[in-house]
């Protein structure tokens, strides 16, 4: 069985609206268990684990934890980012619609055990019915005391409220994101200082994606060795795939690290859509690399993926048959992310326009050898030269595929016609 269901083992099984169904199930187990003895190392568990975010840039879960952890204030944040506004990606979406409250048994537990105060779910505009189904998972949870005041009658007070964002993609962005909240227009910081010391509203803050909070409680329970013999070396445990294109069964599924992607789109996707020809893949979400069909064997895992000066993304596999060229779907990208630059540095704000003015060339096939070396080096410089993960990271699919698809961009030049 190529799927494995850990995280969202009570997805489509349990009734989302319903606190005493998910408790039948385990739920808040993990969390009770932790407040009855508090006196274990929980914490050096998610380091054994070796738990990397599942937001996008896989940075080891622990070291954030462990730095939120130490800080004292009188004040201490904990933000679950729930934007989700990469094309591609849906699996956050799913385990808020599907596991409310299990999100909420991993925020509180984190809380918990590094002592923060208050909490956030910064919600993406359009998730108008996670954003219903987290409020209700929210109400109930105070009222069984999973939240507010001496939570299960301890001493901890902590409580969690909702933010909707408003269809920005940058603001999932970590500083844009806490600026976002603090009502400012959605912009990065310059890093350091770092948001786990001077975070939202000036305090240490601890932002994590949906599905590592989901990720936590399993790794409590099981224990941290345990999880790590799950996936790869580099990858341990499950990742949540959100799978879309020209793939039969379109969906989110949850695989361990080290499923080849061609797995994936075969035996869970059903392979191709009327039997078409695969034309390309992309991986991760409009900032990730695009690659052609015999690259498929590759592992999902994020040490593969850096290889291509890229992040795993969040886990997004986009199918593309062979109707499609690869300069409608990368225009379609540049276009994109020329209308979701915040604009605060150069290589991003003007670097896509000029992205996207090359690229109509090739798709005019008035295109000259010079546009596609002024193509890539002004890819990487964006690459190397902006100041966050969007201007960085959205010319990874210009990059792969100049270096993949080649021949799409000879047969391209005019001097060839
Ligand atoms: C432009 C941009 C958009 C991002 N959008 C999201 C998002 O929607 N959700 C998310 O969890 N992380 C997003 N990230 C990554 C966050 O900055 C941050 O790394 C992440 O929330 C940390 O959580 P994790 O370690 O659990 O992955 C984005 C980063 C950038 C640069
Ligand atoms: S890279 Fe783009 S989104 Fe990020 S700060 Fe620069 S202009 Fe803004």
């Amino acid at each position: 069985m190529i799927e494995m269901k850990l995280i969202s083992k009570r997805c489509g099984i349990i009734n989302p609206q319903s606190i005493q169904d998910f408790i039948k199930h385990d739920g808040f187990s993990v969390l009770e268990r932790v407040i009855k003895n508090p006196d274990h190392q929980y914490l050096s568990e998610i380091e054994v684990s070796r738990l990397r975010g599942r937001g996008g840039a896989g940075f080891p879960v622990a070291t954030k934890i462990n730095a939120f952890a130490k800080e004292t204030c009188d004040a201490k944040y904990i933000i679950m980012n729930a934007d989700e506004g990469e094309p591609g990606n849906f699996k956050d979406k799913y385990l808020m619609e599907k596991d409310p409250f299990g999100l909420i048994e991993g925020m509180v537990l984190v809380a918990y055990l590094t002592q923060a105060t208050h909490g956030y779910i910064y919600l993406r505009g359009e998730y108008l019915q996670a954003r219903t189904l987290l409020e209700n998972a929210l109400d109930l949870a105070r009222k069984e005391h999973y939240l507010g005041k001496n939570i299960r009658q301890s001493s901890y007070d902590f409580d969690i409220e909702i933010r909707m964002g408003a269809g920005s993609y940058v603001c999932g962005e970590e500083f844009a994101l806490i600026e976002s909240i603090e009502g400012k227009p959605g912009r990065t910081r310059v890093k350091p200082p770092f948001p786990t010391s001077v975070g939202l509203f000036g305090k240490p803050t601890l932002i994590q994606n949906v599905e590592t909070f989901q990720t936590i409680p399993f790794i409590i329970d099981i224990g941290g060795s345990a999880y790590q013999k799950i996936g790869t070396k580099s990858s341990t445990g499950t990742k949540l795939i959100s799978l879309s294109g020209n793939v039969l069964h379109k969906g989110v599924y949850e695989v361990p690290f080290g499923i080849p992607i061609r797995t994936v789109i075969d035996e869970l996707g059903g392979g191709m859509e009327h039997n078409r020809k695969l034309k390309m893949v992309q991986l991760g979400g409009a900032c990730g690399p695009i690659i052609p069909d015999y690259m498929l064997d590759m592992i999902i895992d994020f040490e593969r993926f850096e290889e291509f000066d890229s992040k795993t993304g969040a886990g997004a596999i986009i199918v593309m048959d062979d109707r499609f060229s690869i300069f409608d779907i990368l225009i379609r990208i540049v276009t994109f992310f020329e209308h979701e630059s915040c604009g605060k540095c150069t290589p991003c704000r003007e670097g896509h326009q000029q992205l996207r003015i090359i690229l109509s060339r090739f798709v005019r096939k008035q295109a000259g050898i010079e546009d596609m070396i002024a193509l890539e080096s002004l890819a990487r410089v964006m690459h190397q030269t902006s100041l966050c993960g969007l201007g960085q990271s959205s010319p990874t699919a210009i990059i792969s595929t100049l270096r993949y698809f080649r021949d799409d961009y000879i047969d391209r030049l005019d001097h060839l016609g």
